[in-house]
């Protein structure tokens, strides 16, 4: 882990003061996590917008796959199962949808509102080999659910 997580977090914190609408909150972390790592390649939201299916939010790097069912890919397994998903290598993760062929490994995570419910999942992909660490999944963890706890559709 090459990041500093609490300069990100305060900066995301103090961006997102007072902002309650859950669009906004994704643009604005997608955008301030996309640039704090070399790591991360392609960052962004895919929200719930019906049972079983993501669509995808805000986002930073190339073009996003626009709907994924729950039962398809990383993103799918991290909102049917409400788990974080770190993926060292997702050549071999069964059924991983490939937007970028460049992409290596992966960390999806659960995005909850303050009640709990799942409205989202913050999707990174990486052109690197395991990039990601449990230390990534836990920092990030916090940044969201401090953000999205008092939002809002
Ligand atoms: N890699 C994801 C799909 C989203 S794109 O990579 C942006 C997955 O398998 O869930």
């Amino acid at each position: 882990m090459n990041i500093a997580y609490p300069e990100l977090a305060a900066r995301i914190v103090a961006l997102s003061e007072g902002e309650t609408d859950q669009v906004a909150l994704m643009a604005t972390l997608a955008c301030e996590v996309h640039h704090a790592d070399g790591r991360f390649d392609w960052t962004g939201f895919y929200r719930v917008v019906a049972p079983d299916l993501l669509k995808i939010g805000p986002y930073q790097g190339g073009h996003g796959r626009l709907t994924i069912p729950f039962s398809r890919g990383v993103c799918g397994a991290c909102a049917s199962t409400g788990q974080a998903q770190i993926v060292p290598d997702v050549d071999a993760f069964p059924g991983h949808i490939a937007c970028a062929t460049s992409t290596r490994s992966e960390l999806v995570l659960p995005v909850r509102d303050g009640s709990g419910t799942l409205i989202a999942v913050f999707d990174i992909d990486s052109d690197q080999p395991d990039a990601f660490t449990e230390g990534d999944a836990d920092a990030l963890a916090g940044i969201l659910a401090h953000v999205f706890e008092r939002s809002a559709p």
